[in-house]
């Protein structure tokens, strides 16, 4: 197990009365708040009037920023950080899912930054400072509520890149299984797999010794895949609901990466898709996760047999290591249809003109991606190939 150091330093108000917490929460941070927010499924819920209610009654003056896409832009962005500048805004509300919690730590490092925002997610600067961010979490996915990250599309050439630090946590996420229950089967689906795959990132690693990490990986992915078909039949069970939410969490926060290092090639190939075909992320995965698994699994058989067992129930005797650790990744993809995912690029919707222009770009200002199996340019290329089905 390798040292490391983990601070985890949100505020969490979970379950079915954590909305009557919200203005509490924001009047903290001063008397001025951004309300961010994306296409309107909060006014169609009712959850914005519910947070208008609550940000009032704690005597909060509320400026809006609406319109976040999923994959969000960075025109966005740069609108926000002209409106909080302007109206010395005190804290920014995300009122939504990982695209609006991500634009708004994106407006949140840029406020106080010298330097063009953009730069920080060319890994040209390094943030040092966020506004304070509070989020109201409607959809289990990408984790940014509680993660040190955020994913930004630059829609000058359609970059979509990342940056990650510390500081880059929110103050607060109300989370509220309920407010999941109007999620469509698709984006709940979406949901389910981008927080697998954060799992996955982790668990395929070269580092010894990560006993507890690995089986709280196992342990919540087969929370994941026993719940998905409860709220795909049933989008109002709150126990299910309330499973699927903490798992979105637990699965990107830091606890199940201590002492290991993740891959995250699969998610930097992913990335391009979605930068070019704007594709729902959770989507993306589905079809780029078994593709490197298939290209990558003879660097570590063990690991793949042991990811068999242990999270699809392969059995022991099926056969010879590679044979089990093949059945692992058939079940993933058998796990991914039966939710409705895609698993291959053409039933998301993409041909193969441009998957060399897509391994070219994943390796624009770096030598190479992941960290279990290095890729180079070639590798992505291939993995891609594998993903045409
Ligand atoms: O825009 P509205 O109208 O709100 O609709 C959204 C959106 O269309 C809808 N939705 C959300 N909650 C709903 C709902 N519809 C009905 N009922 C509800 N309760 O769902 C759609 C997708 O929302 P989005 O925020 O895009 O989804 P998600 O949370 O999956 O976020 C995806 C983004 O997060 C990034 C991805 O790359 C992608 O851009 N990621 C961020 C990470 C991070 N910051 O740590 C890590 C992840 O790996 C990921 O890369
Ligand atoms: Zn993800």
């Amino acid at each position: 197990m390798n040292d490391f150091t983990l601070h985890l330093t949100t505020k969490i108000v979970f379950g079915r009365d954590a909305e009557s917490k919200i203005g509490e929460e924001a009047a903290r941070y001063g008397k001025k708040v951004l309300l961010h927010y994306g296409g309107g499924s909060i006014k169609r819920s009712g959850l914005y009037d519910s947070v208008k209610d609550s940000l009032a009654k704690s005597g909060l003056e509320v400026f809006e920023l609406a319109g976040v896409k999923p994959n969000p832009r960075l025109s966005l962005v740069r609108e926000g950080i002209e409106l909080c500048r302007k109206e010395g805004i005190d804290l920014i509300l995300a009122v939504g899912g990982g695209s609006v919690i991500d634009s708004a730590k994106a407006i949140g490092i840029g406020v106080p930054a010298k330097c063009d925002v953009w730069d920080f997610y060319l890994g040209k600067a390094c943030p040092e400072k966020m506004m304070p961010v509070g989020v109201v979490l409607t959809i289990p996915a990408a984790g940014s509520e509680c993660s040190n990250g955020s994913v930004i599309t630059n829609e000058d050439g359609d970059y979509k890149r990342a940056v990650d630090n510390q500081i880059m946590r929110p103050s607060f996420a109300i989370m509220n299984p309920e407010r999941t229950y109007t999620l469509p089967p698709y984006q709940t689906a979406c949901g389910i797999t981008d927080m697998m795959a954060h799992i996955m990132e982790r668990y395929f690693t070269n580092v010894d010794h990560v006993d507890l990490t690995d089986r709280l990986c196992e342990a919540t992915l087969r929370t994941i895949i026993n719940n998905a078909p409860i709220v795909l039949r049933d989008p109002e069970n709150y126990d299910a609901r309330a499973e699927i939410m903490w798992s979105g969490t637990i699965a990107h926060n830091g606890l199940l990466d201590t002492g290991r290092i993740g891959d995250w090639g699969s998610h930097n190939i992913e990335h391009e898709i979605s930068g070019i075909y704007d594709v729902a992320h959770g989507a993306g995965l589905a079809v780029v996760f078994p593709a490197w698994m298939k290209y990558v699994y003879h660097h570590d058989v063990a690991r793949f047999v042991q990811f068999a067992v242990r999270v699809f129930d392969v059995d022991l005797a099926f056969g010879r290591p590679e044979e089990i650790a093949e059945e692992g990744i058939r079940r993933l993809e058998q796990f991914f249809t039966s939710i409705g995912m895609p698993i291959t690029l053409p039933q998301l919707g993409v041909d193969d003109s441009r998957l060399g222009e897509m391994a070219d770009k994943a390796l624009v200002g770096c030598e190479y991606q992941g960290h279990f199996v290095p890729l180079y340019r070639d590798d992505v290329y291939n993995i891609l190939k594998i993903a045409m089905g």
